[in-house]
C-alpha cells in the first residue's frame, strides 16, 4: 500500500485521523479536522515553523550579539515606512485586501525598484505573464530585471527559489498556490497553512524576503480564516473605499517594525502615487460650517492625521432606533449614546444616529469618541461647530474626558493645517502654547457639549 501523504489534523487538540470526519475522534470536536502534510523525517514536525534563530542550542541572552537586520528598502517611502524602513532579509510579509483595491499594483511597482538592487522573483498565480507585463507597460516602470514566474505549484516555487536564490520573493496569491503533497484543492485552509509555512521556513534558510499576497473573503478574514498572521513577521492591510482613489496601508503586525503605522496613497492611471501629506485628504471642504460635523486629529503610527467625522441624528420611526457607523466602531457608538444621557442629560433613545469617517479612512482608537459626540450633538441641535475647530479625546463612562498619547503632535499638526482652536482633555493641555492654535481644555463631557449651546 502507498504511503499517504496526508493526514487530517484537529486544529483544537492536534490529534490526528487518516481520513477526513466530521467529528475529531480524540476530542470530538465537530468541524475541526483539516489536511496536512505528513512530513518526513524525525522531528520534522516540530520544526513546521522555523524560526530565525534555529540551532537550538541553550545561549545565555547576554552572549547573543544583537546585530540588526540588514534591510531592502523599497525606495517607496510611504511602503517603506508601514515596513518600517523597507523589507528584511527571511523576513516574511503579508499583504492582505479585498480584490482589486491594488496590491499587485503596488507589489509589481516595489519589485521594479527592488531589482535594481537585487534579484527579484515574481510569482503570479492570477496572471499571465502577458498580463504583468501589461501592467508593468501601464505603470511605466523599468520591470525588465524582474525575473517572472506563472506558477502556482509550490514544490516547482521552491525549487526556483533555491535554484535563483533570490533577495525578494513576491508570491501573488498565497491562495492560488497548491502543494501536491495535500488533496485539498487551491485556496483551502489546509493548502494555504501548508504553503505559507513551506515558504516561510524556505526564507528563514535562505534569507530571502517573501512577501505573500493574500485575499481577504467576505467576512474580513484572510481566507484560511487569519492563519497566515502567525507565522509570518509582517501583516500588512490595504484598506479605502475603492470608489475614491485614496487607498491605506496599515501594519497589523510587524516584528520589525513599529505597528500602527499607516502609508498613504492615490491610485492614479499610472499606478499608486504617495501621499505625503494625507491631512488634508479627509477633511471634506464645506463652503460653511455645518451641523453635524467635526474634525477630529487622530494618531496613526508616528504620523497625526486630521479626519472630519459627520453625524446624522434623525427622528426614528421604526422599533428600535438604527446606530451606524462608517470606518469607526459600532459598540462604541451605542456606549457613547449612553454616556451621553446619563452625564450630559441628552437622550437619543428616539433618534437614528449615524455616524461616518470622511474618505474611506477606519479610526480604531478611542481618542475619536469627544469628536464623535460633538458631532451628534451639533447635529442633533443643528448648531455647527465654530469654524477652524479641531477636536479629540477619549470618554469614558463616568463622563470624564479622558488624555490621549501624543496631544502635542496632534495639535501641532492641526495649527498646521490651519486651525485656530482645539477642544481638547485637560490632561492633555500642553504647558507652553503651541503657535497659531488656541486650546479650550475641557474636564467632563458636560464641559465640551456646552460649547455647542
Ligand atoms: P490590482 O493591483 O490588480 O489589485 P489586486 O491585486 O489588489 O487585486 O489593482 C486593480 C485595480 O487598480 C484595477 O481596478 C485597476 C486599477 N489600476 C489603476 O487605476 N491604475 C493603474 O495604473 C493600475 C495598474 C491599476
Ligand atoms: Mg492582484
Amino acid at each position: 500500500m502507498a504511503k499517504a501523504k496526508s493526514v487530517y489534523t484537529c486544529t483544537e487538540c492536534g490529534g490526528q485521523a487518516p481520513k477526513w470526519q466530521g467529528q475529531c475522534p480524540h476530542c470530538e470536536a465537530w468541524n475541526t479536522l483539516i489536511e496536512t502534510a505528513v512530513e518526513q523525517g524525525k522531528g520534522a514536525g516540530v520544526n513546521r515553523f522555523a524560526s530565525l534563530g534555529g540551532s537550538g542550542e541553550v545561549v545565555s541572552l547576554g552572549e547573543v550579539e544583537a546585530r540588526d537586520f540588514p534591510r531592502l528598502p523599497t525606495l517607496i517611502g510611504e511602503f517603506d515606512r508601514v515596513l518600517g524602513v523597507g523589507m528584511v532579509e527571511g523576513g516574511v510579509v503579508l499583504i492582505g485586501g479585498d480584490p482589486g483595491i491594488g496590491k499587485s499594483t503596488l507589489l509589481l511597482q516595489a519589485a521594479a525598484r527592488l531589482s535594481e538592487q537585487v534579484l527579484v522573483l515574481y510569482v503570479t498565480g492570477e496572471e499571465s505573464a502577458q498580463q504583468v507585463a501589461l501592467r508593468a507597460r501601464r505603470l511605466e516602470v523599468n520591470a525588465s530585471k524582474i525575473r517572472l514566474l506563472p506558477e502556482i505549484e509550490l514544490e516547482k516555487v521552491q525549487a526556483t527559489i533555491a535554484k535563483l536564490k533570490p533577495g525578494v520573493a513576491v508570491i501573488d496569491s498565497i491562495q492560488t498556490l497548491y502543494s501536491s503533497a495535500l488533496t485539498s484543492a487551491p485556496g483551502s485552509v489546509a493548502q494555504v497553512r501548508e504553503c505559507a509555512a513551506q515558504l516561510t521556513r524556505v526564507a528563514k534558510q535562505s534569507g530571502t524576503a517573501i512577501v505573500f499576497v493574500g485575499h481577504v473573503t467576505k467576512e474580513g478574514a484572510l481566507a484560511g480564516p487569519r492563519v497566515l498572521e502567525h507565522m509570518v513577521d509582517t501583516v500588512l492591510y490595504f484598506e479605502g473605499d475603492t470608489h475614491t482613489s485614496f487607498r491605506l496601508i496599515r501594519a497589523f503586525k510587524n516584528r520589525f517594525g513599529a505597528v500602527n503605522e499607516m502609508g498613504v496613497f492615490a491610485m492614479t492611471e499610472k499606478g499608486l502615487r504617495e501621499v505625503t501629506n494625507p491631512s488634508a485628504l479627509f477633511l471634506s471642504h464645506h463652503r460653511a460650517d455645518v451641523p453635524g460635523s467635526c474634525v477630529m486629529v487622530t494618531q496613526e503610527g508616528t504620523r497625526p492625521l486630521l479626519v472630519e467625522l459627520q453625524a446624522l441624528v434623525d427622528e426614528s420611526h421604526g422599533p428600535q432606533p438604527r446606530r451606524l457607523t462608517v470606518g469607526l466602531e459600532q459598540n462604541r457608538l451605542a456606549m457613547l449614546l449612553a454616556v451621553l444621557h446619563r452625564h450630559a442629560g441628552i437622550a437619543l433613545f428616539d433618534q437614528d444616529v449615524f455616524v461616518n469617517a470622511v474618505g474611506g479612512v477606519r479610526i480604531a482608537e478611542p481618542g475619536a469618541d469627544l469628536a464623535v459626540t460633538l458631532a451628534i450633538v451639533s447635529s442633533l441641535r443643528n448648531r455647527a461647530l465654530p469654524a477652524k475647530h479641531v477636536v479629540f479625546g477619549e470618554v469614558g463612562l463616568a463622563g470624564e474626558v479622558r488624555p490621549v498619547q501624543r496631544g502635542q503632535e496632534r495639535l501641532r499638526e492641526a495649527a498646521k493645517l490651519g486651525f485656530t482652536h482645539a477642544i481638547i482633555p485637560a490632561a492633555n493641555k500642553p504647558r507652553q502654547n503651541i503657535d497659531g492654535i488656541e486650546v479650550i481644555a475641557v474636564d467632563r463631557l458636560s464641559d465640551a457639549v456646552d460649547y455647542l449651546k
